[in-house]
């Protein structure tokens, strides 16, 4: 039988995932270990916790740090809550000053409303398999949205397959996840996958599939033909990726490591290669406000560097005619628009390829995209597509 937890212990158990959450063990990784091992926390507690963990670094710019944490913390829901209420007594100049470090206003070309969106609670988002999204919605029933249905009301643009999941259930314990029916990603992760446009048939090289998300989406959008090769560093993603590509039902991939060194994995030349690249994550910044606080411009240079040499080091594996597609969850000018420029520089056998961004199709298209969360209301992401000549 559960233990239950007493409600008083919900503040102490905030205060120690702030205690214990540092640069090297980021606080939603702490927040998740302590949720495992509090014991007896129902949902709603678990939720409750992460809540006040999330609203104390989203607002931490406008705490004072002498107070103890548990004042701090109480203090961060209330702006959370005054914020929903009522955005507009918060000040853009306000909002730049105090919800992300001095570095980033810099780094980051930020469009007016984007702090106000990372201020606010993130949206849980599910991708369902191809043409699926609405029968998705109808299956898992209350809380499960389709995007395309909810945009079509109000004129906006978003993607087919996407759902927003505002339930409380357990999304891994339902049948239809079990049966691989859906994935819980980010709709800008999505907008990348379809960017892409593999298509049935095609050789794809995903060089930084980590657990496989996008590698997931390829095979779908391919409909399992054809065949993607998913590489990493980590041995422990590339592990996850199989366990979830075997529930996926997706077969036509091959996972292997990869150093991201000169030396390739394989002589094989590419339809597609995505390089979704390691970067700062400035772009996931209102779904991880913790690392708004940890990262460095450091950091984003010696990323840049990083990816500057993974798109150099896959490039002779595409084909002539074949993509190129550089993707990255940050919105830092050095990473994005600075890597492809320089890749553009050093490459000459490649063009730069035109895109139309998904949620904004009235823009004129762009070899380089930069999908903002006011936008997508996903992370902002910044895509970069070239075709090798
Ligand atoms: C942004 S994540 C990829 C996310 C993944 N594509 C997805 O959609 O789920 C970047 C990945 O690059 C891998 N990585 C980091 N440095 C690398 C390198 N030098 N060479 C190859 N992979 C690297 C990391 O292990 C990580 O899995």
């Amino acid at each position: 039988m559960k233990q239950h937890t007493p409600q008083h212990h919900l503040p102490a158990l905030v205060a120690r995932v702030i205690a214990a959450a540092s640069r090297a063990k980021p606080a939603d990784a702490v927040l998740r270990e302590t949720l495992r091992t509090a014991g007896g926390l129902t949902a709603a507690e678990s939720r409750e916790i992460s809540r006040a963990v999330f609203a104390y670094y989203r607002w931490l710019g406008w705490l004072d740090r002498k107070l103890a944490v548990a004042e701090q913390v109480e203090r961060a829901l209330e702006l959370a809550r005054r914020f929903a209420d009522a955005p507009e007594r918060f000040s853009e100049g306000e909002l730049l000053a105090r919800a992300v470090p001095a570095w980033a206003v810099v780094e980051l070309n930020v469009a007016p409303d984007w702090a106000a969106v990372i201020q606010s609670e993130p949206v849980l988002w599910l991708r369902a398999r191809r043409g699926q999204g609405g029968k998705l919605a109808k299956k898992l029933g209350d809380g499960a949205i389709h995007a395309q249905a909810a945009a079509a009301e109000t004129g906006e643009f978003t993607l087919p397959d996407a759902l927003i999941y505002e339930g409380e259930e357990d999304l891994f314990r339902k049948k239809e996840f079990q049966a691989g029916e859906f994935e819980i990603q980010d709709i800008a992760s999505q907008a990348v996958g379809l960017l892409c446009d593999p298509k049935p048939g095609e050789t794809w090289w995903d060089a930084c599939a980590g657990e496989g998300g996008k590698t997931l989406h390829l095979s779908d959008l391919m409909q399992n033909k054809g065949q993607i090769w998913a590489s990493d560093r980590a041995e422990w993603r590339l592990k996850k990726l199989k366990l979830r590509a075997g529930r996926a039902n997706c077969f036509n991939y091959r996972a292997v490591l990869w150093d991201g060194g000169e030396r390739l994995p394989m002589r094989t030349k590419f339809d597609g290669v995505l390089v979704d690249a390691p970067c700062s994550g400035t772009g996931t910044w209102q779904r991880n406000p913790h690392a708004r606080w940890t990262t460095t411009p450091e950091d984003v240079r010696e990323l840049a560097a990083v990816q500057e040499r993974l798109l150099a080091n896959v490039a002779p594996a595409v084909k002539p005619g074949g993509r190129l597609i550089y993707s990255v969850c940050t919105l830092a000018r050095s990473e994005t628009s600075a890597v492809a420029k320089a890749f553009s520089k050093s490459h000459p056998e490649f063009a730069p390829a035109p895109l139309a961004s998904p949620f904004l199709p009235s823009a004129s298209p762009s070899p380089q995209l930069w999908l903002w969360p006011q936008d997508s209301g996903g992370n902002g992401m910044f895509v970069a597509v070239w075709r090798r000549l």
